[in-house]
């Protein structure tokens, strides 16, 4: 804990660590746009921005954040080109491959939301290893979001509660919460999404009620630790007012 504050203070002599924020998501988009300006194939956008997700969870952790959650891949991503589904899943597999090792050094935990049976047989393979391995990490979660469609979650998790036969008076957004797949993680505080488009595309809608969010026109691929320092900042000096007005906040 005490590493995590020095190198914190070290890193943002703009901020304490408590004010930035302990759990942020991101929606990791524009890799085929950043490919496709270059007059590249699609494919070099995600292999580019699988480079933005190493250094964006080495920053995340080094600056003490406890939870970091990307979206990965959605349910809806299915309907995309096989070629490009299968090189996704691939990319998944290299990249745990060559990111286990330090993510074990990072005492980083990984975490899986969506659903793991239907993804192909070596990425579920890698996952489950990976997820064994880092199991008992606590320094920073990170959650991946994989074949995940949060209205799906939504219905799951109310499923769950009929089949564990919780009465009407027992759901409560705590058990109900507790049948997500974040069960344990806090909401997001920070909701970052790259490339432009201003729109949640089905991620966590039950968990970004009250999430601060940030959208920037950046490319994923381009997604710097600099910028991410200015989201930071500009997170920092947001007011969360959770309903409350500004004068009752000042007066706390
Ligand atoms: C995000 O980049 C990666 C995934 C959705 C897997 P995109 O592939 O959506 O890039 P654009 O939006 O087409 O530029
Ligand atoms: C959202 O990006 C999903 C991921 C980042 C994994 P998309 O590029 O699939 O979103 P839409 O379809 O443009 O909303
Ligand atoms: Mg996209």
């Amino acid at each position: 804990m005490l590493r995590c504050v020095l190198s914190n203070s070290q890193l943002l002599d703009w901020a304490a660590p408590e004010a930035l924020p302990v759990h942020v998501s991101f929606i990791m988009d524009g890799n085929g746009r950043w490919a496709k300006r270059k007059g590249d194939e699609r494919t070099t956008g995600h292999r580019a921005g699988s480079d933005t997700v190493q250094r964006i969870v080495r920053e995340s952790r080094k600056l003490g954040i406890k939870h970091v959650t990307l979206y990965t891949f959605s349910r809806e991503n299915w309907s995309r080109p096989k070629k490009e589904v299968s090189f996704l899943f691939e990319l998944l597999v290299s990249f745990l491959k060559k990111e286990l090792p330090s993510m074990i050094e990072q005492d980083i935990k990984l975490n899986i939301f969506g659903e793991m049976s239907d993804l192909p047989l070596a990425a579920r393979t890698a996952l489950q290893h990976a997820i064994k391995k880092t199991e008992k990490n606590t320094s920073m979660t990170l959650n991946l979001a994989l074949n995940y469609s949060g209205r799906d979650e939504i219905i799951r998790a109310a499923k769950q509660l009929a089949t564990d036969a919780i009465s009407a008076d027992e759901i409560t957004e705590k058990t109900f919460a507790a049948r997500l797949y974040s069960s344990g993680v806090p909401d997001p505080d920070l909701m970052i999404r790259t490339s432009g488009e201003v729109r949640l595309s089905n991620f966590m809608l039950f968990q970004h009620a009250y999430s601060e969010m940030y959208f920037t026109e950046t490319l994923w691929p381009d997604f710097s630790i600099e910028e991410f320092h200015d989201v930071l900042k500009a997170y920092t000096a947001r007011e969360r007012r959770f309903g409350k007005t500004g004068d009752q906040l000042n007066n706390d």
